[in-house]
């Protein structure tokens, strides 16, 4: 899979390239490319930004940078051999991401993610693009507002990527979590079987875990997911 990011923080990124992520960049399961927004302007002062049309409060992006950023990446991933990409924008006013998504977009030859600083970027660069016959994707994290699109970056990346196949070790542990069968994941446990806390309370793994009976276990952890997703997120029964 090929990544490129585009932002006027390309260090902001750099975690990407640590821990998992890191090791399937350097086993070449992951290309990700970090591009700075400013080396597409011209002007001495490097400049992205601009006032509002219509007035209003604010700093808005301009069209040309990011003009010439696309054409940058779309030129460089097709040369490296990829087809056409998705580019995402993150965007409070997006889509709800969700790992029923990242699912979907860890299938993805290529992404590229966009990040808008400032109010936002001028429209006409999604008309633009969408014209241009490129998939255009708005996608939220939740509903808050963050200073700019590379947090949200960071966290797309890393539930997208570790679902690239041989990401991830340990291809089940990715199927038994949170969210991956609409249901919160149940209570974990390891060793001692009993665990004096600092107050002095004993505490022991629930006995289930313990017998060895594989079915048991099975039907304990589904109804303690079930138990923890209606105390906790009971919206998600619903669905
Ligand atoms: N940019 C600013 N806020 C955001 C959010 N909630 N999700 C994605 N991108 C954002």
């Amino acid at each position: 899979m090929r990544i490129d990011v585009i932002s006027i923080f390309p260090e902001y990124l750099e975690p990407l390239r640590l821990s998992l992520l890191g090791k399937a960049q350097r086993e070449g399961l992951l290309s990700l490319n970090l591009h700075n927004l400013r080396d597409f302007t011209h002007d001495r002062h490097r400049t992205v930004d601009d006032t509002p049309a219509g007035g209003g409060a604010g700093m808005v992006m301009k069209p040309e940078p990011w003009a010439e950023a696309f054409a940058h990446v779309l030129a460089a991933g097709r040369s490296a051999g990829h087809g056409e990409p998705l580019v995402i924008f993150p965007n409070p006013a997006g889509e709800r991401f969700s790992q029923a998504r990242a699912q979907e977009l860890s299938g993805h030859d290529w992404l590229i993610f966009a990040c808008g600083r400032y109010e936002g970027i001028d429209e006409r660069v999604y008309d633009y693009l969408a014209d241009s016959g490129i998939a255009v994707a708005l996608l939220s994290l939740g509903d808050y507002v963050l200073n700019g699109g590379e947090v949200a970056v960071l966290a797309m990346t890393e539930a997208i990527v570790r679902l690239v196949p041989g990401v991830v070790g340990n291809p089940e542990s990715v199927v038994e979590e949170s969210h991956s069968n609409g249901l919160l994941e149940y209570p974990l446990y390891t060793k001692p079987a009993v665990w004096v806390d600092p107050a002095g309370t004993e505490r022991a793994v629930p006995e289930v875990l313990l017998g060895g009976d594989h079915g048991k276990v099975a039907a304990w952890r589904r109804e303690q997911s079930l138990e923890r997703t209606r105390q906790r997120r009971p919206d998600l029964l619903e669905n």
